[in-house]
């Protein structure tokens, strides 16, 4: 293609970029990246770098770059059909198939798949069928939600408040009234150091308990978590977390919403993080790893038993009033049956399990010992590392130090991408699943020179 001399200006004028400081892009202190090509693990830009992505776009892109099978699979479904819609009965051949193939890879009690477009879209539309369900049983006081300090949900008004993050509530009026929030596993940064593992997971279960007993049980209808903490921190629960909240939520009949959007088709060395964990959902929200970011799709993964009430409330009350043009658009759909297909076919959450586990491992004997390293962490192809002031009294740096977004840049500096996570001096991981050893290998050792640069 013939190079636009004027792409750059206009990007500067015109283009409005998410989750960025605006002013400080518009003043070009910021500067722009314009990414042109992507092959396995690397990414090229305009400017001729060839940078190897650790963090899968955003944590995404789970088999790669230039995959031609699902950009074949994406050409031949624009040819034959670009759209058609799924309303009153209707679908495609894309999309009932990769329905099928989503509650093939789900847990054993799942029933149906709603797909939209994005996860924020998804948790939205779980949160309107968990309050038409509590409706529809009788239950209308039952419809506020838990989350968790620090959790990632999206950044629509209700998943902003669900999403746990100052920053995406901060002058946007949020969180909204119906959402509450509940205390992170984050053990690492645990109030009371000396609490053991097990001591921090009792705590957990009965601030949640507490909470429940605060409002009232009658009115909490859900709870939403990430199976791993993603955008809050890539912060894996302690053992056992699981277990001891699904005790508090089934006491207290409230369903549990488990958000894949990041865990789901891979990224923990197993299908699902649910099944990893032992969680037991009541709806499960995908998207990202859904179709590798392909195209635009994700999904709402609905249980048996609250499909079975959603059946009786259209019996009552008429068609289920929810949907959208593109909610199943067949061009996602094709996406994803083809990235499903190659996630079996190259054994990439084998891979995932194993180069994540060896990517881990190089981490904490690079950065192990390292003075200003608090806390290397991570589960299949996840890792992060948290940065401290002073490593005995584990005091955190000033966030106007930018100490994580340093590092990151050195790190860029070093072709390699890296995300400095929103909240605290944390660099997190997430390569795409076909990561290599030898790949994992350069993401540590530029790692470990990056931090040298910035912490000495
Ligand atoms: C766990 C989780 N849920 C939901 C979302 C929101 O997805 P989207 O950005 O596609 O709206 C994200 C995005 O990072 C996420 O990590």
């Amino acid at each position: 293609m013939l190079r636009n001399d004027q792409l750059d200006q206009w990007d500067h004028d015109h283009f409005f970029h998410p989750s960025t400081h605006l002013a400080q892009f518009a003043r070009g202190e910021l500067k722009n990246r314009i990414v042109t090509g992507g092959e396995g693990v690397h990414v090229t830009d305009r400017e001729g770098n060839r940078l190897l992505d650790g963090f899968a776009g955003l944590y995404c892109v789970n088999i790669g770059y230039g995959r031609q099978e699902v950009a074949e699979a994406i050409a031949a479904q624009a040819k034959e059909l670009a759209y058609y819609h799924s309303y009153v009965g209707h679908g495609t051949e894309a999309s009932v198939t990769l329905a099928k193939m989503v509650i093939d890879r789900a847990p054993k009690n799942m029933s149906r798949v709603y797909f939209g477009l994005s996860g924020s879209d998804a948790n939205e539309t779980n949160v309107k069928l968990i309050w038409y369900y509590n409706n529809i049983l009788g239950r209308p006081e039952k419809k506020k939600i838990i989350s968790r300090w620090r959790g990632y949900h999206g950044s629509g008004l209700m998943t902003g408040s669900l999403t746990g993050l100052e920053l995406f509530h901060k002058k946007f009026d949020l969180p909204l009234s119906q959402v509450l929030h509940t205390e992170a596993p984050y053990y690492f940064r645990r109030q009371d150091r000396s609490m053991s593992e097990a001591d921090f997971v009792a705590h957990c279960a009965s601030e949640l308990e507490a909470l429940i007993e605060r409002e009232g049980a009658d009115t909490i209808a859900a709870f939403i978590g990430e199976p791993v903490l993603g955008t809050g921190g890539i912060v894996p629960p302690p053992a056992g977390y699981w277990a001891a909240i699904q005790a508090v939520l089934k006491k207290h009949d409230i369903l549990l919403v488990a958000d894949e959007v990041v865990t789901g088709f891979g990224r923990l060395g197993t299908m699902m993080g649910s099944t990893h964990y032992g969680i037991e959902p009541d709806i499960i929200t995908i998207a990202k790893g859904l179709t590798s970011a392909y195209a635009p799709l994700s999904g709402s993964i609905i249980s048996k038993n609250v499909w079975k009430v959603l059946e009786q409330g259209t019996d009552e009350f008429g068609a289920i009033g929810h949907g959208w043009t593109y909610s199943a658009h067949p061009i996602g759909a094709a996406a994803g049956v083809a990235n499903l297909k190659l996630i079996d076919d190259l054994g990439l959450v084998k891979n995932a399990g194993e180069t994540g586990a060896y990517l881990n491992a190089g981490m904490r004997d690079a950065l192990g010992s390292h003075p200003n390293v608090g806390d290397i962490r991570g589960e299949g192809m996840l890792c992060a590392v948290e940065f401290v002031e002073d490593r005995d009294n584990r005091t955190f740096f000033d966030a106007s130090k930018k100490v994580g977004p340093s590092v990151a840049a050195a790190l860029l500096e070093r072709g390699v991408i890296a995300r400095a996570m929103p909240q605290g001096d944390i660099l997190g991981f997430a390569p795409p699943l076909c990561l290599t050893r030898q790949e994992a290998d350069t993401i540590v050792s530029a790692t470990a020179e990056a931090v040298r640069q910035v912490l000495g």
